[in-house]
């Protein structure tokens, strides 16, 4: 009997094999702390800076998504927005800044540069910052920030998972024990990992089961109580083989960016090709948010999950530019799951909404 296998696009990892034995780089500084998701990496570095350092005020990028905006609340820091997209220039006014402050600089979608961080350095405040898209690149290895933190499962196939290290050497308290609310969203997501694979090898799966599993973990992830996360996260963390998934990621972003530039319709807002850095995957931007939904929609019909990185919220509400730009984008993944003819895929998708609206 003939069995077809799915194919899709986007959306969150399944459970990848083989992961026998451990890989010989580690993925992580020596000094990084495990934690249960990236808020909660987040809120470990705003505790330790609270205490160590007083800080009780955050400067946050305009352009973020509420977990992290959740995060800086839960630690009881006051949370101020300041103008950042991943485009453009940040605007703060760094010469205002007090040891009581920190700011949070983020590295979205890995297109941005130490620079700002270099100008925060130059100021009394305190320094965190976000490299979950992009753990590795050379300005995370060379940082000189108070804590780097980053969130584990948008670029490695893991359940959960958040890691902090203090590049200045700050002590970082690590979490005690697995948290039972924790464990219990991450076992959801774990178990729709290892469905999420089945069904792409064409098992008897819905999709329905693996999806509902997914949602309802993520929904359930918090930042309290502060967490460590499954144990078999370290264990595949110490098995995964992140440099050259990252590599391939590099070739394929180049890729998929030249293939939707070829497309008039759209604008592809990666920066052209960076040596050292890793881009997330590939923005574009549409002319309005309705052609962004109806291409979105188009797309979903067609296995194709593009993401909304990141959906309004209240934190972007006094950044006009931060609120068009989330209603314009879509973001395309182009990870190690894929190959050229995935990608091909994908932008004959676009082309046929654009040719067929
Ligand atoms: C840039 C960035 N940092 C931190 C986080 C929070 O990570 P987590 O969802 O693992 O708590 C997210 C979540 O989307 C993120 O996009």
């Amino acid at each position: 009997m003939e069995t077809s296998i799915p194919w899709e696009h986007g959306s969150e990892f399944g459970w990848i094999l083989p992961l026998d034995y451990p890989y010989p780089k580690r993925a992580l500084p020596a000094n990084a702390v495990l934690f249960g998701n990236g808020r909660q990496a987040l809120a470990a570095a705003l505790l330790a800076g609270k205490k160590q350092r007083g800080w009780h005020r955050c400067y946050v990028p305009s352009y973020i998504c509420q977990s992290v905006v959740d995060a800086v609340l839960a630690t009881g820091l006051e949370c101020i927005p300041y103008p950042d997209l991943p485009i453009g220039q940040p605007e703060l006014n760094y010469r205002n800044l007090q040891p009581s402050d920190c700011v949070l600089i983020v590295n979205h979608f890995g297109w941005r540069s130490p620079q700002f961080s270099q100008l925060v350095r130059t100021t009394p405040a305190g320094l965190i910052e976000d490299h979950t898209h992009d753990p590795w690149s050379a300005w995370a290895s060379n940082s000189s920030a108070d804590f780097c933190i980053v969130s584990l499962r948008k670029t490695l196939p893991l359940p959960d998972g958040g890691a902090i290290w203090s590049p200045r050497g700050h002590p970082i308290e690590p979490p005690s024990i697995e948290e039972p609310d924790h464990q219990r969203a991450a076992l959801q997501k774990l178990a729709g990992m290892l469905l999420k694979a089945e069904y792409l090898r064409g098992g008897s799966v819905e999709k329905s089961l693996f999806r509902s599993l997914q949602t309802s973990g993520e929904n359930l992830f918090k930042t309290l109580p502060l967490s460590k996360p499954l144990e078999i996260t370290s264990h595949l963390l110490d098995r995964l083989p992140w440099d050259q998934w990252r590599s391939k990621r590099r070739v394929n972003v180049e890729y998929l960016a030249g293939l939707l530039r070829t497309i008039k319709q759209v604008e592809v807002l990666n920066p052209p090709r960076m040596a050292e850095s890793c881009s997330f995957g590939v923005v574009i931007r549409c002319p309005t948010n309705s052609v962004r939904d109806q291409l979105r929609q188009y797309l979903i019909e067609r296995q194709i999950y593009p993401a909304v990185l990141w959906p309004k919220n209240c934190h972007m509400m006094n950044d006009c530019q931060a609120v068009e730009f989330s209603e314009r984008i879509l973001f395309f993944h182009a990870d190690f799951r894929y190959e050229v003819t995935d990608l091909e895929r994908v932008v004959q998708a676009v082309r046929d909404f654009f040719r067929s609206s």
